[in-house]
């Protein structure tokens, strides 16, 4: 029987933990830190931070933990990985230098270049007026982009030009989105629906899943900063299979080999955030993680264990990957008032609902002196269901929403718009 550490804290590290637990093969789940609304499903909390690899190594040994897998994509690029195998235990997640992928854009674009694949255009600056006069030059609409990690918030897509040359000034001379190399990438902007296709790889083998779209901004209808994610449905119906096989054709393969190929093998799951424009699938960025709240959408559609998938491809064995065909997940994150800026704390976070077919998976909760769940700010849970078609999917998790009692919360209504004929 297997012993699992997941690492990580949020709604998708309880998703995989939750699907973990489901497996034949496994014993006990642990998540570091993970949260108070995880124990609600029998999994194991452990109070060690994401970033102290030294205590966690001591902690997998100690507890004799079959494999550990990594949900965040911080502790990828502080090298948890190269840290976990230095000290002779198995992990599920890519290298710091396979991590790239996600942690650097112009480290990404460079990847692309090289294997032919498809993406929008673009060009590195560092000086402010060397990318001025190209952001003048292209014209509205166009895209610019923060170098390094910036958790979805670095990115400003452009309508009008001072909104151009204004990103560009915060994030080269204010430096206003984080810490980190002072540099920005600026891109074509990809007309078209989006899309994220995730895929299990272990080193040059490839294993899809089924695509999910997430919702970016924090409003309806696309509306206002861009996020995090506010909610997720999957299977995406209005994309063909065509697309997405040319998108695994085009983009995911040539990735893989070629990262393989240039001694930055990639072992975990690889993201691809994809635009489906009318020249085909290009990408618009790479993870190297699950998507929250992709996982959250994704996972539940899983009809084989993970436990075993993950267990075989860490030991080269061929792994039994099925997927539910009918019907639709979707899921909608309810978010602290004020997010993504200033956050709401300390609301009491539902734990009973109405409904037995919705699943909650909580992410910025604590307990307080009662043990009652409480907000902690940012997204604090996301509710999932799947049903026969979206609409009827976006009625029971709205009409369940309708019946809680939500002061101080926050949720987009129009979670799945784009699937509805
Ligand atoms: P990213 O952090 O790169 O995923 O970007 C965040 C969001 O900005 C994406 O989910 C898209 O909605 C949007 N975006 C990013 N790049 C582009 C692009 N080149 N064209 C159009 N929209 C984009
Ligand atoms: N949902 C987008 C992400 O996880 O990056």
């Amino acid at each position: 029987m297997l012993k699992i550490l997941v690492i990580g804290s949020g709604g998708r590290e309880h998703a995989i933990a939750k699907k973990f637990l489901d497996s034949k093969k496994v014993e006990q789940v642990y998540v570091a830190k993970g949260n108070a609304g995880m124990k609600r499903d029998g999994i194991d909390l452990v109070d060690i931070a994401e970033n102290d690899h030294e205590s966690l190594i001591k902690f997998a040994k100690k507890k004799q933990i079959s494999w550990t897998f990594v949900g965040p994509e911080i502790p990828l690029l502080n090298g948890i990985v190269d840290d976990f195998i230095t000290a002779g235990l198995k992990i599920f997640a890519p290298s710091k230098a396979a991590a790239m992928i996600e942690g650097s854009k112009s480290f990404a674009k460079e990847i692309m270049n090289k294997y032919n694949v498809p993406t929008a255009k673009y060009q590195t600056f560092f000086d402010f007026s060397k990318a001025k006069s190209y952001v003048k030059r292209k014209g509205v609409p166009i895209v610019i982009k923060k170098d390094g990690l910036a958790a979805g918030k670095g990115v400003v897509v452009a309508f009008t030009i001072e909104e151009a040359l204004g990103a560009l000034s915060d994030m080269l001379k204010k430096n206003q989105f984080g810490e980190g190399v002072s540099c920005v990438v600026v891109e074509e902007f990809l007309e078209g629906e989006e899309f994220s296709l995730l895929s299990f790889v272990k080193d040059k083998k490839i294993y899809p899943m089924v695509i999910a779209q997430d919702h970016k901004q924090a409003y309806d209808n696309d509306k206002g900063p861009n996020t995090g994610g506010m909610g997720a449905y999957s299977p995406v119906p209005q994309i063909s299979q065509e697309v997405i096989d040319e998108a695994f054709e085009r983009i995911v393969k040539p990735v893989v080999i070629g990262m393989e190929q240039d001694s930055a093998s990639f072992t975990g799951i690889l993201y691809a955030g994809l635009i489906a424009t009318k020249k085909g699938p290009k990408v618009i960025e790479f993870n190297a993680r699950f998507g929250d709240p992709e996982a959250q959408v994704v996972l539940p559609r899983l009809t084989s264990d993970l436990g075993q998938i993950i267990d075989d491809l860490l030991n080269d064995k061929e792994p039994v990957i099925t997927w539910r065909e009918d019907g639709i997940t979707l899921g909608v994150v309810i978010t602290a008032q004020g997010y993504p800026q200033n956050c709401k704390k300390g609301m009491p976070v539902p734990t009973k609902f109405n409904d037995s077919k919705i699943t909650p998976y909580y992410a910025g909760v604590n307990c307080d002196e009662k043990g009652e769940l409480v907000a902690s700010g940012g997204r604090i849970f996301l509710l999932c269901t799947t049903a026969d078609n979206v609409k009827i999917a976006q009625k029971k998790i709205y009409d369940e929403l309708d019946k809680q009692s939500l002061d101080g919360f926050f949720y987009r209504k129009d979670i799945g718009y784009k699937a509805i004929e």
